[in-house]
């Protein structure tokens, strides 16, 4: 099924958004081999579109095509390239909602969080259509009084984006909107849950004068990705590489990019600590822990995984929360109501389940959740569990779900032995109102991004990436400009 058959059951304003082909050199490409794969509504299970399913030799023409389109694109002022960044991002703007609906559908977050990333992921775009006019190079003092040291940022060349089915949007502006607006041309290859929203934001693109072969979205289901990815990290005509996902794929690209040396952006696997002090502002900590916890149910790099609460305030913390969270309505994100979404499949559902089992198998209490009655097969209740202990599963592993596991403390000093007790180091968040107690614990708590009383911190001006096995390189603010830009040394000698 190709051509948009589906597109009636998506309730689009403008129905060209609804593509199901990929986006190669300027045009829609249905693939050399002909396949086809589902996309399905995660809260109906009903099949929503038929996309292409591509095979190495279509990876090869879009690779083609992005080095062919490099030296026009980089040849173009930042101006130039940054205007067409510009109607990019107001067309993101203008057609908010129908980009929300394929995100909702596709993905099952509710649509009010689907206009919210949406609007996350048209940020990314203005912001870096703004700062890559400011891709200063410098000259240095030179050593030798004949001699002129300069220092030219030149854009990376051509850049691979794989990115991930929980922020179907954001995570590709992030990466390909500093690339692009630097002068690198991309091939982005998005997750075989979500390739609606990378489609209709192709279509954006070329309205806004992406000239063909800048901006390429190659397509393919499960069984296809590992080789879509081989050959993205094989061909040497790629020289960046930037993924979000899991760190065991992460650390299967890494391999695969050793041979051409490319360079490596990698957004990996977490598992947050959520600290809460005696001293907090506890209602400001439920508040900030909500937000953290149950946006896109719990399916973020950056949700709080291990909640540790001081054991003085513990007991009243945990009621707090679970009060809280037997009010969240649970269901299809298509629903005004609807606060928390579905999960992205049923394997997704599974690991939350046995995280929970394992959980109380070894002395953990539910205090909220878990076995109510949801809508769809897919969702979960959100759950609150007391008595969590470091050497359970829910510890250890991220969860990527609706459970918020309770571990009690007692010390500054054991708390931030337990928060760094993970080969992960993405983001970390706690909570108190002690002054020197916030800069010793946001120096020592061993992660790339520290919110201190607060549960959302994302945002297009500041660097996100982690430390540890979550990662290398940053996304978003002028650090994540840095990622696609290559530094190049030129010395003149006999000036004088
Ligand atoms: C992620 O979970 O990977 C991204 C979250 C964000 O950008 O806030």
């Amino acid at each position: 099924m190709t051509g948009g058959s589906r597109v009636g059951t998506l309730a689009l304003k403008d129905p060209s958004l609804f593509q199901d082909n990929g986006w190669v050199n300027g045009a829609w490409w249905p693939g050399v081999g002909g396949g086809r794969f589902e996309v399905t509504d995660p809260a109906t299970g009903e099949s929503i579109a038929s996309v292409a399913n591509m095979v190495p030799q279509d990876v090869s023409a879009a690779i083609d095509a992005a080095a062919a389109a490099l030296p026009g694109w980089r040849a173009r002022s930042a101006k130039e390239r940054c205007a067409i960044l510009k109607t990019w991002h107001s067309l993101i703007h203008a057609h908010v909602d129908d980009l929300a609906m394929l995100m909702t559908r596709e993905q099952g977050k509710p649509l009010t969080e689907a206009k919210a990333e949406v609007l996350y992921a048209a940020s990314f775009v203005e912001w870096f259509a703004e700062e890559a006019k400011r891709a200063y190079g410098e000259i240095i003092p030179s050593p030798a009084s004949d001699r002129e040291l300069l220092v030219f940022k030149e854009p990376i060349g051509v850049v691979a984006a794989i990115t991930p089915w929980n922020f179907p949007a954001a995570m590709i502006t992030r990466k390909c909107a500093p690339a692009l607006a630097v002068g690198c041309t991309v091939v982005v290859k998005p997750a075989e849950a979500t390739p609606l929203t990378a489609l209709a934001l192709a279509e954006l693109g070329r309205r806004a004068g992406l000239p063909a072969g800048v901006f390429n979205v190659v397509l393919g289901d499960a069984a296809a990705a590992a080789r879509i990815g081989e050959v993205l990290c094989s061909d040497t005509r790629v020289r960046k590489l930037s993924f979000t996902g899991s760190t065991e794929v992460g650390r299967l690209l890494y391999r695969q990019c050793a041979p051409s040396i490319k360079k490596l952006s990698l957004e990996l696997g977490g598992n947050a600590p959520f600290i809460v002090f005696a001293d907090a502002d506890l209602a400001a900590a439920i508040e900030g822990l909500m937000a953290a916890k149950f946006r896109n149910a719990g399916q973020t790099c950056i949700c709080p995984n291990r909640i540790f609460v001081q054991s003085a305030v513990v007991d009243r913390f945990a009621q707090m929360l679970a009060d809280k969270v037997a009010g969240l309505r649970v269901g299809s994100g298509l629903l005004a109501e609807t606060q928390v979404g579905p999960l992205i499949e049923a394997a997704a559902v599974e690991k939350v389940e046995a995280h929970l089992a394992e959980a109380l198998s070894q002395g953990a209490r539910v205090l909220v959740g878990e076995g109510g009655d949801t809508p769809a097969a897919v969702c979960f209740e959100p759950t609150v569990l007391v008595g969590a202990t470091p050497s359970m599963q829910i510890a250890r592993e991220e969860t990527f779900g609706p459970v918020a596991p309770i571990f009690s403390f007692e010390s500054e000093e054991e708390v931030v032995e337990l928060a760094n007790a993970t080969e992960f180091g993405l983001a970390a968040y706690f909570f108190s109102r002690d002054v020197g107690r916030v800069f010793r614990v946001a120096r020592a708590l061993e992660a790339g991004m520290v919110a201190v009383n607060a549960g959302a911190f994302s945002n297009e001006v500041a660097p996100f990436g982690g430390v540890k096995q979550s990662g290398l390189g940053r996304e978003g603010a002028r650090h994540g400009m840095d990622e696609y830009l290559e530094i190049k040394y030129v010395t003149m000698a006999g000036l004088r």
